[in-house]
């Protein structure tokens, strides 16, 4: 369906945990999530019956977020679950890459059509630094992994930050000459415990390309801007949240692993949908889709909302 701005909402991403294997820096505070119960969690019974409803509302795309969304206790089941949603076009999938050593071959098997992985560092000191509990070698594995299990067009998720992986651009770059995935740098969004981070820590992804003067632009994707190294077999991309906003084009609703359904990342605007079924859990997802806001505000200021990546599902 179309929201109040005119825009086509067709693209549901899920969460379905808050929790996380890793804590990366800028996402989630050392001591981890501010433990909201199991039970303040939709269960996999309500994870299906939101998203079948979301589709009954024109949704036709859903990714499953986290947290680490494989963390999730039955996360295969869910996925075969939504895969058999008839109108369901694309069932994806964005994880860090850690547990794919043992589930890539049984998501591929549930019927889950993408990958994409979150990988902010090539180098193993650094991305332990950073993870604070991760290592780079399970990630490299879980890659593989995913490649054996027949996920092919994987995409990657760098998060620029000035001074920890700028220097890694063209690194991350090279990995295009050789394999077909798409390399794509995120613009790091002021909320939770970035949010008062130094400024020179915030990177235009317009930053890429000045230290990759021979890339050549090709069609944009969704939300990315799309360029290639010459003869490469893979792409590099650009979502620039904060430098050049997309909001205009926005297509997605957010439903958080405790069942608020989110027009926009950065709203403090929540809708609960726990406790509906049927046309009424319909209806408060037509009326969310209608109120969606406009725009973000993050050009001129933090995030609006009060809660942390890993409580939505970026
Ligand atoms: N800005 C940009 N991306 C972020 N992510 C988490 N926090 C932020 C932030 N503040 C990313 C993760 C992962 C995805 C789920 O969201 O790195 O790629
Ligand atoms: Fe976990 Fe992803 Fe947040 Fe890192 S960015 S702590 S991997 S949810």
């Amino acid at each position: 369906m179309t929201d109040g701005c005119g825009r086509t909402i067709d693209y549901l991403r899920l969460s379905v945990t808050d929790r996380c294997n890793y804590r990366c820096r800028y996402c989630m505070p050392e001591e981890g999530v501010c433990k909201r119960e199991h039970r303040e969690m939709l269960t996999l019974e309500e994870l299906a019956e939101v998203a079948a409803a979301c589709v009954g509302c024109g949704v036709r795309k859903i990714r499953l977020t986290g947290g680490e969304p494989l963390v999730r206790r039955g996360i295969v089941e869910l996925c075969r679950q939504l895969r058999a949603i008839p109108d369901l076009r694309e069932l994806c999938l964005t994880t860090n890459g850690s547990l794919l050593p043992d589930l890539a071959a049984p998501l591929r098997a549930a019927g889950v059509d993408r990958l994409n992985i979150s990988l902010d560092t090539l180098r193993p000191e650094r991305f332990a630094q950073m993870t604070r509990l991760g290592q780079l070698s399970d990630v490299l594995e879980g890659i593989r992994a995913a490649e054996d299990a027949g996920f092919r067009d994987l995409k990657f998720d760098t998060v620029l930050i000035g001074g920890f992986n700028d220097d890694e651009i063209a690194d991350f770059a090279a990995l295009t000459r050789d394999h077909p995935w798409e390399m794509r740098f995120i613009e790091l969004m002021p909320m939770g415990p970035c949010a008062d981070w130094d400024r020179a820590c915030f990177l235009s992804a317009d930053t890429v390309l000045e230290r990759l003067p021979e890339l050549e632009q090709i069609e944009s994707s969704g939300v990315a801007r799309r360029y290639r190294l010459p003869g490469a077999a893979g792409t590099i991309g650009l979502i620039s949240p904060v430098s050049h906003d997309f909001c205009a084009d926005c297509r997605r609703i957010r439903v958080t692993a405790d069942g608020k359904l989110k027009g926009c990342l950065h709203s403090a605007e929540e809708l609960p949908l726990r406790g509906l079924h049927g046309a009424e859990l319909e209806d408060a997802i037509r009326r969310g889709i209608a109120q969606k806001p406009a725009r973000h505000h993050l050009s001129e200021r933090k995030s609006d909302t009060p809660r942390n990546m890993n409580q939505i599902g970026g």
